[in-house]
């Protein structure tokens, strides 16, 4: 990624890694922070380290986000070890802290850096390939609510205030399409229209639910199947990552995001709307999957919300590209012409399909077992 050796040889010093630099590369797909691999030490003996510039554009506040990834990964590492699980270190991150206790460096351009232990025999995946993926990577974040769920929420500071507000999300959308600072506003007019019918129709389905009563409690709030490590040995699922939008919230947006991004057909930006299809039995998978990994921590009011978490959040996601496109592709990094426009087609398509299936996908997880 065309760096200076510079901001590593600051951060081996600050903390108190021997070894010299070996080699670093870049890791993971990630669209938020820069992450690399950096290799120190000799052959014999190596030390992995991953290090993350974060993105201070999006986080404004790293000392916070710091804070709340400690008392996470300590919280998790307590629930590792009180059921004596195989392998704890590589089922939790593990911060490096600065040998002066900090817990992030900051280089001398000013960015901050992120250090943790390389987990190594793992890998994380894009795309889902078969349903006992699914199934892994469901179970993974259910365990990580349930090993969260003696947490108060109020212990973490909400690093991107209003992350999953579904109304508020509207809200941006509308003053963007009035705003059109880019004039693209008349040719998404059908998109829109679209939106604002299925947000409609989304709300009061989700009030005849009891969605305004379902209890908070601290989640992820970024369920995707690339947050999930691994072990490349077993194909079974290690590690949830990438804790920045931990925070309080409803289970509704952990598990939506994971239907969202593990049972459709097609990726988030397919061009080709055809092929968009919500797939039940991925579906069906993720449900079991959450279902065993949370346990006994899910109420009844969270479960009688799973299936139209889906639904709920592809429709959040849609009003964010489209938001984004109309703003001028400001928050979402794009790799081709009308690419935020793109995918905010494929999660309106998205949203259609599951929508359709709705009471399939509820039939489903009141027979699953849990
Ligand atoms: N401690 C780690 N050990 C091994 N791989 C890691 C570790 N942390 C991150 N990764 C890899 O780096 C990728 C990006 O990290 P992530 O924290 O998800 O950043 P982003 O916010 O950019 O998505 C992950 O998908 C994973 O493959
Ligand atoms: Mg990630």
């Amino acid at each position: 990624m065309g760096q200076s050796p510079e901001p590593f040889e600051q951060l081996a010093r600050e903390l108190g890694i021997r070894g010299a630099l070996q080699r670093v590369c870049p890791l993971g797909s990630g669209h938020i922070h820069e992450t690399v691999l950096a290799e120190y030490g000799d052959a014999a003996h190596p030390e992995r380290f991953v290090h993350q510039k974060l993105n201070t554009h999006v986080f404004k506040h790293p000392a916070l986000l710091m804070q709340n990834f400690l008392l996470v990964t300590q919280q998790i590492r307590a629930a590792l070890e009180r059921r004596a699980a195989r392998e704890p270190e590589r089922r939790c991150l593990r911060l490096i802290r600065c040998t002066s206790g900090e817990l992030s460096v900051t280089d001398r351009g000013g960015n901050v850096w992120r250090t943790t232990a390389f987990i190594g025999g793992a890998h994380s995946i894009d795309v889902v390939e078969r349903p006992e993926q699914a199934f892994e990577a469901a179970r993974a974040f259910g365990g990580f609510a349930a090993d969260l769920a003696g947490l108060d929420p109020a212990a973490l500071e909400e690093p991107l205030p209003h992350f999953h507000d579904l109304d508020q999300r509207l809200r941006a959308l509308e003053r963007a399409f009035r705003l059109d600072t880019h004039a693209r506003a008349a040719s998404v007019r059908e998109e829109m229209q679209h939106l604002v019918d299925a947000h409609t129709e989304l709300a009061r389905s989700l009030a005849t639910r009891g969605f305004s009563r379902v209890r908070r409690r601290v989640v992820h709030n970024d369920c995707k199947i690339n947050n999930v490590l691994f072990d490349t040995a077993s194909d079974t699922a290690l590690c949830v990552i990438d804790l920045d939008t931990v925070m309080q919230g409803t289970l509704l947006c952990d598990f939506g995001d994971l239907v969202r991004t593990a049972a459709s057909t097609a990726r988030e930006d397919e061009p080709d709307l055809g092929s968009v299809r919500f797939d039940l039995d991925a579906f069906c998978a993720l449900t079991r999957g959450y279902l065993a990994g949370i346990g006994a921590a899910i109420d009844a009011a969270e479960r009688g919300l799973l299936a139209i978490a889906g639904p709920a959040l592809t429709l959040e996601n849609a009003m964010r590209f489209l938001t984004d496109h109309l703003e001028g592709d400001i928050y979402f990094r794009i790799q081709r012409h009308q690419h935020n426009l793109d995918r905010a087609r494929a999660q309106l398509a998205l949203f259609d399909a599951m929508w359709r299936a709705l009471t399939a996908a509820e039939r489903l997880v009141a027979d699953a077992r849990g």
